[in-house]
């Protein structure tokens, strides 16, 4: 089958899931005999950030899917995220410890499952340890990718979502301020983790021209929110200014990134999944760049700190991307998304939510987190 076929067909399943999704439709198709089969959506790197927020604001919402919530559970991935909803809805949401460069484990899991869809998270995802050590992130980002793809492709998958970075852009010059990433930006990945997830992008890519694959792909900017593991820049900074040490501010603290809250990246992607055209890219973004500087005066003005008390400006992070800055207007234009929540509101959710869960990030920040941030940050 060509791609241009399949395509036609996973139109029209696109539409079925839409139609199963609405509520007053499902009454409609029940009476005429149309039931469609219930959808089985597997959530790779579902105990991370932003994949526990997509489970809870599917379950939530009491989406009609069933979710199999599945990780391997590495330093970044933690059940605690998800827990209460494992107790809460076993009808609905499953979890299976897995790595997803095992393909045989996945296809284990799929056929148990019956999973139909899958929306990939799963990734190593930081930077800085991207420089440490670049083998986890081609294991997972690439081969992990691979493998899931190709056991995606051996079983009918009805949709692969791929959920992506603008990180794989590169970077934008601070100067020409209307310059922004579309989906025809060029990739020119420069840390090993965006290359790590280019490589990703570009297999999804290939999957759908060579083999007609259903597969779509997000490219988001920056996230913060619940659940942020505390050594991305909001999440560390909010809580050492909470233990009353300093914050690690690289360079001058003028590179510039386009915050979002991670709910609004969790509606986009279950809108593209609904709704987006297979083979396409979307880009997701806040229209909200802010140096990190900024960033860090707004976290010590609401945390009551001082900057000469708060800010530590430790040597640059080795080939730092300076600006990122998404255009959204595709997935604006074409799916109707667009972010709901305010930087100044939303950053207040969650600088309250860490203060409420100092349970959740005392524990991670113990043991084998304080060696990394030692080796991360000692003489800089
Ligand atoms: P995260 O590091 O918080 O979570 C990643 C999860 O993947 C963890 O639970 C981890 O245990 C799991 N995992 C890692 N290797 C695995 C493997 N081999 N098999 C199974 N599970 C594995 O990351 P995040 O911030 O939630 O990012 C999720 C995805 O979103 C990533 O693909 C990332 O590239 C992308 N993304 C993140 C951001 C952001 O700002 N955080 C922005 C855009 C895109
Ligand atoms: P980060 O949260 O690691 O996300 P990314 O590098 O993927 O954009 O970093 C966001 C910005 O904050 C980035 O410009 C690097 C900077 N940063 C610091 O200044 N200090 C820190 O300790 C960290 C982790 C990041």
């Amino acid at each position: 089958m060509n791609g241009e076929n399949d395509s036609e067909k996973s139109r029209e399943t696109g539409g079925v899931h839409e139609f199963w999704a609405d509520p007053t439709s499902w009454q409609f198709s029940r009476v005429s005999g149309k039931l469609p089969a219930m959808r089985s959506i597997m959530v790779t790197g579902a105990a991370g950030f932003i994949g526990s927020n997509f489970v809870r604001l599917l379950v939530n919402r009491r989406e009609a899917v069933k979710l199999l919530a599945l990780d391997k559970l590495t330093y970044a991935g933690n059940l605690a995220n998800i827990g209460d909803l494992l107790k809460s809805h076993p009808e609905q949401l499953a979890f299976a410890r897995a790595d997803i460069c095992d393909a045989g484990e996945i296809e284990r899991l799929w056929e148990l499952h019956k999973i139909t869809e899958v929306v990939h998270f799963a990734a190593e995802s930081h930077v800085d340890r991207s420089i440490l050590g670049s083998g986890p992130f081609v294991q997972t980002n690439v081969v992990g990718t691979q493998v899931l793809l190709d056991v995606a492709k051996a079983n009918k998958v009805q949709k692969f979502l791929q959920v992506s970075t603008d990180e794989v852009y590169g970077t934008l010059p601070e100067d020409k301020p209307e310059e922004k990433f579309t989906e025809e930006t060029p990739l020119q990945p420069n840390s090993p983790y965006s290359a790590s997830k280019a490589a990703g992008d570009c297999l999804v890519r290939s999957y759908f021209h060579t083999f007609g694959l259903p597969v779509l792909t997000t490219r988001c900017s920056n996230n913060y929110g619940p659940y942020h593991f505390p050594e991305k820049l909001i999440p560390l900074f909010v809580t050492n200014l909470m233990e009353g040490k300093k914050v690690p501010l690289y360079g001058d603290g003028m590179n510039i990134r386009d915050w979002l809250y991670v709910e609004d990246h969790c509606e986009a992607i279950w809108t593209v999944l609904n709704k987006g055209r297979f083979g396409e890219v979307y880009n997701i973004g806040g229209n909200n760049e802010i140096t990190n500087r900024k960033i860090t005066e707004t976290l010590i003005r609401e945390m009551g700190r001082k900057w000469d008390d708060s800010v530590q400006y430790v040597k640059d992070r080795p080939g730092h991307d300076r600006r990122y800055a998404i255009d959204a207007g595709k997935i604006k234009r074409e799916l109707g998304w667009e972010p709901k929540h305010r930087f100044d509101e939303a950053i207040k959710t969650t600088i309250q939510w860490y203060r409420d869960h100092q349970d959740w990030w005392r524990n991670i920040k113990s043991g084998e987190y304080l060696k990394y941030y030692q080796q991360q940050y000692a003489g800089r």
